[in-house]
């Protein structure tokens, strides 16, 4: 299997590029309920973007369906332009469309090297092999130092490392992150998000789920808050505390 990202059908072509991702009007759910109700929402490149919202507001469900773990009742999501929300989930991974789970989900049993190396299984070189590890080693120099450790000894700071170095090794485009600093302690999370920006200057473009509202908008760019299944804001950071009371928000579940 092809694991290099391909060139979306409008990267070659003259005039503004689309965006990396965008949906639209995304409708999905569980059983009959439905969960999503018609979301639209686009994705800046080299950006980092956080979906915020109380919970239960549909967040998981909406980094579920644009990776294909949920099925799309309707409506689009736009990779690069590609509409891939009738294929599966592998296909949209080989498309650079990565998904890093809540829980920081490594296997514990196997060292940084074996899981870096089991996740990017596609990759049949060696040498290829060698060189995405060792580029994610330089991205990320603590999983370097501990290259040879069985995952469960990991820190859980550098648990979540190694859950983001995991899709880093299949090149994506994009890599779409739920509540990375869960069940974290504050340096931890600190260490987290300083990781996760770098790794937004250095050209990921990043969307990021999170209920720790304050520190993952000091990090992002663009902000997309979900409130029951709709989109209540969209835009810029600088402009969303103008837009939106985030403590009615959290308090209330509405803002
Ligand atoms: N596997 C599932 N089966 C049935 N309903 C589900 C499932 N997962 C989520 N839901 C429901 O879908 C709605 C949205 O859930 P979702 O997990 O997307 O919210 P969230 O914004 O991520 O919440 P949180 O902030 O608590 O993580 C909720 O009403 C939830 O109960
Ligand atoms: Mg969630």
């Amino acid at each position: 299997m092809a694991t290099e990202t391909v060139p979306g059908p409008a990267g070659a072509a003259a005039g503004p590029q689309p965006p990396v991702l965008a949906t639209r009007g995304l409708v999905s759910g569980y059983g009959r309920m439905e969960t999503l109700h018609g979301v639209d929402i686009e994705v800046p490149r080299g950006k980092i973007t956080a979906v915020i919202g109380p919970n239960g507001s549909g967040k998981s469900t909406l980094l579920k369906t644009i990776s294909g773990l949920v099925r799309t009742w309707r409506g689009a999501v736009l990779l690069e332009g590609e509409d891939v929300a009738r294929r599966p989930p592998h296909q949209r991974v080989r498309r650079g469309l990565c998904m890093v789970p809540q829980g920081r989900v490594v296997f514990p049993f196997l060292t940084v090297e074996g899981n870096l190396r089991m996740c990017a299984y596609p990759v049949k070189s060696e040498k290829d092999l060698r060189e995405r590890a060792e580029h994610v080693y330089e991205l990320l120099p603590r999983l370097a130092e501990r290259r040879h450790a069985l995952a469960h000894t990991l820190s859980g700071g550098e648990q979540v490392m190694l859950a983001i170095a995991k899709v880093i090794m299949l090149r994506p485009r994009l890599v779409l992150i739920d509540e990375p600093s869960l069940g974290l302690s504050p340096k931890l999370i600190d260490l987290v998000y300083e990781k996760v920006g770098e790794l937004a200057r250095a050209g990921l473009t990043t969307v990021i789920v999170e209920q720790n509202v304050r520190k993952v908008l000091s990090v992002a760019d663009h902000a997309i808050v979900l409130v029951l299944g709709d989109v209540r804001y969209a835009g810029g950071v600088a402009d969303l505390e103008r837009e939106v009371d985030l403590g009615r928000l959290f308090v209330e579940g509405r803002g």
